[in-house]
């Protein structure tokens, strides 16, 4: 991983930087172009502004109102004197151009808009202020005018354009080579050194940032989140993607834990409550019918039956005890596991034995299909056995004379398919999604029979689901019921 890796945020916040000093350096560039322009005009014409007076008191530049061409030459040449800078008119009282310094070709207005002039002479105008080049049409200029007067009669008026085109050329040339250097140096100098220090400090402030999402990437690596956490869209994302991905990931995770820690909880409440109301029954009994056989021991006599039903009682609670322990067991995290091939046509047949005396009483039928030996499956045989069990056990007992418990073994190309059917009451179908949670007992189940507390499937499952296994049921009332799952081959 580099230090600042090309989409970090660090990195496009330093590009961002970078192009807005950039802009920002150009900008500069012109406005302190725009402004030199300004200033420079505003003291040169400042400094020059009463040029065109003190020329016109110098002497009299008509001769019997028509411009007198020595007068004129005289004053000229010593303007020129002042500097190659200047440009010199002499206007008639329209602002038409009488005489000027210039080659007649070179000129390209005849006449000076009043207004420009007028502005000018007013009381306090605001400098700079640009007037009309008559060397050229869409140029306006610095200049300085006075009035020339012949005994208090306007004859017309002195315009000169101060920074001509001499002066323009000169400019040009001194900008094309010094200016735009010196300042883009020291422009460059100065945002180079913002630059820089923001980029440092831009650094110091996100490191925090970066030290989080490298932990968080750590985290990551090391299997937190596994595969949870969302990097929307970007290809590697920056920090801050980084962190909402991780965030929502460990929000996700925290709800479903919550969630688990939450049911969890609320079935071990449910279970507690139902297994200390079913258990009360049978303790009950026990103990009433064993205080009854000690009073009848105390009489001198004691009826054997009382403590044969005492002692089915405790065994009642003895099922259920062993029952709930081993749902704790199972639900706990870490169940060990046998896994090792059995012979299943083999391990139905022994549970079907067991219950062979039952059925026969009941005249129920028990089957398995097919009887081949040579199906072996990947199992922990007690738990299998277990499930077997609980399945026979409930069939049997929503069984009645005439009816069939079948189990039947398909096999399939990946894994042995089994079904324990019945032709017993039925399951109704309000009740099918919840016989599998603990302690359910369907509207079909025997009443009062408080032997059995609804803990059997529950089990199952979770047997089976160590297998990774998942159970089905399908029953139709009055018709019967089938418990499916499927087994890996060995
Ligand atoms: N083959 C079946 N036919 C009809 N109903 C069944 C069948 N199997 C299960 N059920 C219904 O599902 C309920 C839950 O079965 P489960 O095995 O979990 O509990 P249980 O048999 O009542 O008690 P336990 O198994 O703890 O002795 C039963 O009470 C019964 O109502
Ligand atoms: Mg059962």
């Amino acid at each position: 991983m580099t230090i600042f890796p090309r989409n970090s945020l660090f990195s496009r916040l330093a590009l961002a930087l970078v192009a807005s000093f950039l802009l920002l350096g150009l900008a500069l560039m012109w406005l302190t172009r725009l402004l030199d322009h300004h200033y420079q005009d505003e003291i040169t014409q400042r400094l020059h502004f009463a040029l065109a007076e003190h020329i016109v008191h110098e002497g009299p530049l008509f001769l019997d109102d028509q411009p007198d061409p020595a007068a004129v030459e005289r004053a000229f040449h010593n303007m020129m004197i002042l500097g190659k800078g200047f440009e010199f008119y002499l206007l008639d009282p329209d602002g038409r151009l009488l005489n000027y310094s210039a080659p007649a070709e070179k000129i390209k207005r005849q006449r000076i808009p009043l207004t420009a002039i007028q502005q000018a002479l007013s009381d306090n105008p605001s400098l700079p202020l640009r007037g009309p080049d008559p060397r050229a049409l869409e140029r306006d200029k610095i200049f300085s005018v006075a009035p020339v007067l012949s005994e208090g009669r306007l004859q017309g008026y002195l315009y000169i354009i101060i920074n001509g085109e001499i002066y323009d050329s000169v400019v040009a040339q001194v900008a094309s080579e010094e200016w735009p250097r010196w300042v883009a140096l020291v422009l460059a100098a100065t945002l180079g050194f913002l630059l820089l220090s923001t980029l440092g400090l831009l650094a110091w402030l996100t490191r925090p940032l970066r030290r989080l999402t490298d932990d968080i990437e750590a985290m990551e690596q090391q299997g937190f989140g596994s595969g949870t956490l969302k990097l929307r869209g970007r290809n590697p994302p920056d920090e801050i993607h980084r962190l909402s991905g991780a965030f929502n990931a460990l929000s996700e995770r925290l709800e479903i834990q919550y969630r688990k820690v939450k049911s969890v909880d609320e079935m071990r409440r449910e279970l507690l409550a139902h297994v200390s109301h079913d258990l009360r029954t049978p303790l009950a009994a026990l103990q009433g019918y064993l205080e009854t056989w000690l009073l009848q021991q105390e009489q001198g006599r004691g009826d054997p039956e009382y403590v044969r039903i005492a002692h089915q009682n405790a065994g009642k609670i003895h099922k259920m005890v062993d029952q709930l322990m081993e749902l704790a067991r199972l639900e706990s995290d870490q169940v060990p596991m046998q896994i090792e091939p059995v012979g299943i046509a083999e391990l139905v047949q022994d549970v079907l034995q067991k219950y062979r005396p039952a059925a026969q009483a009941k005249q129920v039928l028990l089957d398995v299909q097919p009887k081949d030996p040579s199906l072996q499956v990947l199992a922990d045989i007690e738990k299998l056995e277990r499930v077997f069990t609980n399945l026979v056990d409930n069939a049997l007992r929503h069984c009645q004379a005439g009816d069939t418990i079948t189990v039947r073994l398909t096999p399939g190309p990946e894994h042995l398919s089994v079904a324990v059917s019945d032709s017993g009451i039925g399951i109704p179908a309000s009740d099918l999604p919840h016989i599998f949670d603990p302690h359910y007992k369907a509207a079909n189940s025997v009443r009062g029979d408080s032997a059995h507390s609804g803990l059997g499937l529950a089990i199952t499952r979770r047997l089976l689901a160590l297998h990774q296994s998942p159970i089905e049921v399908s029953s139709q009332v009055q018709q019967g019921t089938e418990f499916r799952f499927q087994l890996d081959w060995a």
